[in-house]
This record gives C-alpha cells, sequence and structure tokens, in this order.
C-alpha cells in the first residue's frame, strides 16, 4: 500500500462525526465555588458513557496550547428517560483557575466531544462588572424563550452571568422541557453562567405528590454551592449564595414562605431555618453590595397572589441589612417599587404573560404588562443600575440604587 494511502486510511476512523447520541448536549456553566478560581459545567449524551471529562487551558488564539489542556474526570449520573431509554447527565468543577482570566474547556468521552467553549473568571476583587435578570422563562421554551435568551445575550455579551428567577421549565419532571430550555440557550450557556433560583413550577413532580425538594432534573443540570442552610438534607442546596467582584447574590427558595392551600406540616420548620441562614448570609457578607434573587414578589403586582405571611418576615430583613435590589418573577409581568431603601423587582422573559393589578402595596413606579422582557444590571463601587427591555430592544424601565452598605 502506498505509504500516503496507509496514512489516511490510518486516520479515517478519527474524522469520522460521532452518532449523535454521543455529542454532548445541554451544556451549561454555572458555580459550586468560587467565582474567580472554580467553574463547574454540566451537559448530556442521550448515549450514556460510564466516563467522561473535561478538559481546560487557557484561551489562546493558537490552539497549539490545547494538547496540554488539563483533564478532570466528571462525576456520571446514569438514568432513564419514562420510556426506558438511558441518558447520561455529567458534572465537572475545574479549580485552580486564576482569576480575571479567559479559559477554553470541552467536555465529552471518547470520539464526541463539544466545541471548545469560552469563559473568563471573575476578578478576586471588587470591581465593575454586569449582568442579565430574567424573570420566569417557563412556557415555550424553544419557539418564544430562544429570542429572549438571544436579545439579552446580543444586548450585554459581556454580561458575566444570567439570574434567572425561577419557573425555568413549566413542568420540573420533564426532560423534553429541559431539552427544550438548552435548545433555546445554544451555545450561551456553555459560555455564560446561569443563576437560577427554584420556582413553583420547577417544583413539580410527575406524580404531583407535593414536596418542597426540586425535581431531580433541576440538580442534573445545574450544580451550586453548598452553602445554603445546614441540616435540611437534599433541600440545602436550593438556598446559595455567590460572591462576584463586590456583590453577594443570593438566591432564596421562596416555595417554602408562599401560604400555599396545601401547606405540609414541615413548612414551617423548612422555611424559619432558611430565614435563620438567611440573616446570616445577610448579615455576614463581606461584599459592598447585597442582591436577592426569589421567584415569589415580597409585594405581589396582584392582590389574589399575595403573600402577606412572607412579606412580614422578609421586607423588615431586606430593610435592615440594606440589601439593594430583591430580583422576583412569579407574577408575569413587569412591576419595579422602592420601599425603605430597598429596589423590589418583578419582570419576565417568557410569553406567559399576566395584567398586573392595581397598585395595592406600593404604589409601583413602574409597571408593564404583555411584554416579554429582560433587565441588565450594571454595578460598580458607588451605584448599580438597573435598565429592563422589552426583547426587541425598546426601554421600559430605568432606575439608579447607591450604595449604602
Ligand atoms: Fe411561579
Amino acid at each position: 500500500m502506498l505509504p500516503a494511502l496507509s496514512l489516511l486510511l490510518t486516520a479515517a476512523p478519527s474524522n469520522t462525526p460521532p452518532p449523535a447520541g454521543e455529542l454532548p448536549s445541554r451544556i451549561a456553566l454555572t458555580w459550586s465555588g468560587d467565582t474567580a478560581r472554580t467553574q463547574s459545567v454540566t451537559w448530556r449524551t442521550d448515549t450514556p458513557f460510564d466516563h467522561a471529562e473535561g478538559q481546560i487551558a487557557p484561551f489562546e488564539a493558537d490552539p497549539a496550547n490545547l494538547k496540554d489542556a488539563r483533564k478532570v474526570e466528571a462525576t456520571v449520573n446514569r438514568f432513564e428517560l419514562p420510556e426506558g431509554k438511558a441518558v447520561g447527565q455529567y458534572a465537572v468543577t475545574f479549580t485552580g483557575l486564576e482569576p480575571d482570566t479567559a479559559y477554553c474547556y470541552r467536555v465529552g468521552s471518547g470520539q464526541a466531544w463539544s466545541p471548545w467553549n469560552v469563559f473568563r473568571t471573575a476578578k478576586s476583587e471588587a470591581a465593575p462588572f454586569r449582568f442579565i435578570y430574567l424573570g420566569d422563562p417557563q412556557s415555550q421554551l424553544r419557539s418564544l424563550c430562544a429570542r429572549a435568551f438571544r436579545s439579552a445575550y446580543r444586548a450585554a455579551p459581556d454580561a458575566r452571568f444570567f439570574a434567572i428567577a425561577g419557573d425555568v421549565v413549566n413542568l420540573g419532571y420533564d426532560d423534553r422541557l429541559w431539552g427544550e430550555l438548552f435548545d433555546a440557550f445554544g451555545f450561551i450557556s456553555a459560555e455564560v453562567p446561569i443563576v437560577p433560583v427554584t420556582g413553583n413550577h420547577d417544583l413539580i413532580r410527575a406524580d404531583r405528590q407535593f414536596t418542597y425538594a426540586v425535581t431531580p432534573w433541576w440538580k442534573r443540570h445545574f450544580v451550586f454551592p453548598d452553602n445554603g442552610p445546614k441540616g435540611m438534607g437534599e433541600l440545602s442546596m436550593q438556598n446559595y449564595y455567590i460572591d462576584y467582584q463586590g456583590l453577594r447574590l443570593v438566591a432564596l427558595d421562596a416555595n417554602p414562605f408562599e401560604q400555599l392551600q396545601k401547606s405540609p406540616a414541615d413548612r414551617k420548620s423548612i422555611r424559619d431555618r432558611q430565614y435563620a441562614w438567611l440573616e446570616e448570609t445577610l448579615k455576614n457578607n463581606p461584599n459592598q453590595w447585597t442582591v436577592v434573587l426569589q421567584h415569589h414578589p415580597v409585594f405581589a403586582l396582584k392582590a389574589s397572589r399575595d403573600f402577606p405571611e412572607m412579606r412580614t418576615m422578609l421586607a423588615p430583613l431586606y430593610e435592615k441589612y440594606k440589601v439593594a435590589m430583591v430580583l422576583e418573577g412569579h407574577d408575569h409581568s413587569y412591576g419595579r417599587m422602592q420601599r425603605n431603601g430597598v429596589t423590589y423587582v418583578v419582570s419576565v422573559s417568557g410569553p406567559k404573560l399576566y395584567e398586573p393589578g392595581p397598585s395595592y402595596l406600593g404604589p409601583n413606579t413602574k409597571t408593564a404588562s404583555h411584554l416579554q422582557m429582560y433587565q441588565i444590571i450594571d454595578v460598580n463601587s458607588q451605584r448599580m443600575t438597573m435598565k429592563a427591555y422589552g426583547i426587541d430592544g425598546r426601554l421600559v424601565d430605568s432606575v439608579e440604587v447607591r450604595r449604602r452598605r
């Protein structure tokens, strides 16, 4: 055989595209540790592997350095979908990263790899940055939420993360909806971390049994810091915080604060432990800023959706510890108000849209309805500025908050 032909045949297998089911999909960056020195990533393959890994190297224009990429073995979660098909979900946390540095990473197994995606670590000290805040996506994820995610990303490609105020999917147990969510994000969730909090729809289980624990799908697709309330078992990581360049973002699972018709006996005990943790987390915050992300609004946009018990508990805490903004969802409309120094915002990114009721608590400084929206929040050492847009780019609201802590 001619040497050239021999070489061609030897090389052929590695040039054959792998079967589609082996390729990583649903790639999501989240944090489970220090935002300046770690980065977590999760992904899916429809054909499950026993072993998978992440590979990472500094982002350089010359791809030569990728051959020296560091390898990190993934944790593997193989499970069966309701129709009996086995799939694989994987998670890796890259550690020991340099602050304020761009990295290139890929995930996969065997011959089936993601593209080399790029992210940047946070600075290790306070410094200006921006992030995107989205209200509930929830419905028609592939069809109509894609345009919201893409518009937000186009408007702020330098945003350092997406804070999502819950109801990420409509039925937390439905794997197909999770597939739609990541179809809607496309490559964006592989390069811009997601910081989501649980909404009521994220708890919905296939058997309709009520529990405050999110469905397993939530933790298959996201990993979070284990810095929530202690002694709450599987619920502890539904409450967490990240510190990012001078800002502490606290994700509070507001479900146990809701006045539910169906009120399990353990609700008060869960809520009391969350409250104690929340107070400690707000009190012992070394950052310049505090923002809380929660699903149910402290000040609802409609009397029929009001949670007075939650307001009585949380509003004084937010005032006492000088929380700058509380970013919320659930009411499928836009509303922003300030009360005793705290700015409360409700927004929505998906197409399920309600009319806000007459102001009865605020009054709200600004309301808007029947718009899919995104918000861009700029943070520096003295000011936090939020601009709220319709996804067609129209400016709906703008607010500036001065630092008080
Ligand atoms: Fe909701």
